[in-house]
């Protein structure tokens, strides 16, 4: 997004990922009813979704503190942001948060700035769902059985994961469902798998905001922490449930 794209080019992308996007709709969950009721990540007016359990609940791997100025702040920030943005272009205050993303990707100054912010906010809608008090270990039901045969076992799933976020500048991990299989996949900065054709499940943020206070330069014990604590395969089953209907 830093070269300056014509507006051909520009529609261009934007039309092929349109058709990208219904293609995604068809089994992406967030287009679907979910089986249990999480807060709605997106909506035809942009929301911010409530945090799902109190400030306190997933320390001691992540403290009350750095959930109050990641959500407070940061997360509020982007979809602040993000209202501003949008706020004096009609067009766009009827879009949900995915036909945002994809009418936007590509784009140069305004459209950039609602993409990355529309990405962002998409992203930690999915980070807070992702997590839960005393979870995480190993997947149970259809999810175990698509861990194990996509790498094999659970221990091999969970060394590819911690090296997915290791090997990230700043961004994003995420447990993802490509075709049949599960992946943990990498995306930076503002990135997220719903526009490159995979279906999301679960996601850790990565970046900095999320850990340092709480594990300062060492990354591998937050995201080892989040792994083996607090990830929330149940969540991840009902988005998986959806995307098969
Ligand atoms: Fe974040």
């Amino acid at each position: 997004m830093d070269s300056p794209v014509s507006r051909r080019d520009f529609v261009k992308t934007a039309a092929g990922a349109s058709v990208a996007l219904a293609v995604a709709s068809q089994h992406n969950p967030l287009f679907a009813a979910p089986a249990v009721e999480p807060p709605k990540p997106s909506g035809k007016t942009i929301s911010m979704p409530p945090l799902p359990y109190p400030q306190d609940a997933l320390a001691p791997f992540i403290s009350a503190r750095t959930v109050d100025l990641h959500y407070n702040k940061h997360h509020m920030g982007y979809y602040t942001m993000l209202k501003a943005w949008i706020g004096a272009h009609p067009e766009f205050q009827n879009q949900t948060l995915e036909e945002l993303m994809v009418a936007n990707q590509g784009g140069i100054r305004f459209a950039e700035a609602v993409f990355n912010y529309s990405v962002l906010l998409y992203n930690h809608n999915w980070y807070w769902m992702s997590l839960k008090p005393k979870a995480g270990g190993q997947p149970k039901g259809n999810l175990a059985g698509l861990v194990n045969g996509s790498y094999g076992s659970y221990q091999a799933f969970r060394k590819q994961f911690i090296e997915e976020a290791m090997q990230l500048g700043v961004g994003w991990v995420w447990v993802v469902l490509d075709g049949k299989a599960i992946k943990a996949y990498r995306s930076e900065y503002h990135e997220t798998p719903l526009l490159k054709g995979y279906v999301p499940l679960l996601t850790v943020d990565v970046w900095e905001h999320a850990y340092y206070m709480d594990y300062q330069n060492e990354r591998q014990k937050y995201v080892e922490a989040v792994l083996d604590n607090l990830l929330n395969w149940d969540f991840a089953e009902t988005r998986l449930a959806a995307a098969q209907k």
